[in-house]
């Protein structure tokens, strides 16, 4: 069964979401309401706070993809949501907003891994990318290197032990008085710092595709309270610099290593820290030095959207169909879950 024209919908952490796609490549509609200054007074985001902020926000997103797309809801061919993982709340104001509208018009459902979507929105960007190969997705809440044999079938070969790399990047930012979100902050601070700090002797996990950043946290940690113990403090970019260079050198080795004893040509990343410029840079290093195409989202497809949610339906639906309407949320849906 085809279903050309997806209306998506994702609201698993601060981000309302919602798109209208065609054949799960031309984006016709792509609507991101953040709601970052309502969690900056806390550091983080409040789960509470999000689950409401996205009921605010839903409906009137929806009438504005039908405004702006000049379409009608007659011509939808399938209702997709994010349906984990994620935060309980906003999933369920997403979900049941989908699942509503999905039986008001009387047309299929289907539920979306969130982690499928930040791989898919790749495909929105390059059509010609072909399976097999290797992605990274690194977020917020996850760090997943996985090798996939087809579109929608992906084996996980590595996972972190720990914090999730985008979360690394927030906490080192929080102990540089950076403010949330950090990723974007050390990003940029990184750009003007010397990358030479020693945080870390040794890679405890090296041979595995399993990734630690928590060591490498406490180490930042740890040097930044010994510099201004001894009233040396260290310069905020470098210490930016140092930190990034080292997880960044963590996620390419991993990657590419597993992209070579898996004889795969295409090398994808994927997820929030995928809008991190130097770990562009290095994939981009990397590729060219073992001949391996390379692909990554725009910044805009990078951190969360609707978009690549409809992109991940599309691919899910034409392989296995659409979902029962009984379908849960589950915070910690697992890929390859929940058909
Ligand atoms: O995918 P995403 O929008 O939400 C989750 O699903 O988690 O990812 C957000 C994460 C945050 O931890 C943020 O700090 C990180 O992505 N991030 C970055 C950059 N932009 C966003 N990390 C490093 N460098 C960036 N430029
Ligand atoms: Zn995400």
């Amino acid at each position: 069964m085809e279903y050309p024209l997806i209306l998506a919908v994702e609201s698993s952490c601060d981000e309302t979401a919602v798109a209208i796609v065609r054949s799960g490549r031309e984006i016709m509609f792509n609507g991101i309401a953040t709601q970052l200054e309502r969690h900056v007074p806390f550091g983080g985001v409040v789960p509470e706070l999000a689950a409401r902020c996205h009921l605010e926000t839903i409906f009137p997103m929806l009438e504005q993809a039908f405004t702006e797309s000049r379409l009608e809801p007659e011509a939808i061919d399938l209702v997709a949501a994010t349906h984990g993982p994620g935060l309980i709340g906003g999933l369920l104001v997403g979900l049941t907003a989908a699942k509503g509208l999905a039986l008001a018009w009387d047309k299929p459902f289907i539920g979306v891994n969130h982690i499928e979507g930040h791989i898919a929105a790749n495909f929105l960007a390059h059509p010609e990318i072909t399976p097999p190969f290797i992605c990274l997705t690194v977020s917020g809440g996850h760090t997943e290197l996985l090798y996939a044999e087809d579109f929608g079938v992906y084996e996980i070969l590595g996972r972190t032990r720990d914090d999730a790399a985008g979360e690394a990047f927030d906490k080192v930012a929080r102990v540089l008085g950076l403010g949330y979100p950090g990723g974007p902050a050390i990003d940029r601070l990184a750009t003007k710092g010397d990358p030479s700090l020693q945080l870390i002797r040794e890679d405890a996990l090296a041979g595995t595709y399993d990734f630690s950043f928590s060591g490498l946290k406490t180490a930042v940690i740890n040097k930044v309270h010994r510099g201004t113990q001894r009233n040396e403090p260290l310069r905020a970019a470098d210490v930016a610099a140092s930190f990034q260079r080292a997880a960044v050198e963590q996620l390419t080795e991993r990657t590419f290593r597993a992209a070579e004893e898996r004889n795969v040509h295409s090398v994808l990343l994927s997820g929030g820290v995928a809008a991190n410029r130097e770990l562009r840079e290095r994939f981009e290093v990397q590729g060219k030095a073992s001949g391996m195409n390379v692909y990554y989202p725009p910044m805009s497809l990078c951190t969360d959207n609707a978009a690549m949610i409809a992109a991940a339906g599309y691919i899910k639906a034409r392989r296995n169909g659409p979902s029962p309407l009984d379908l849960p949320a589950v915070p910690n849906l697992q890929l390859n879950e929940g058909f």
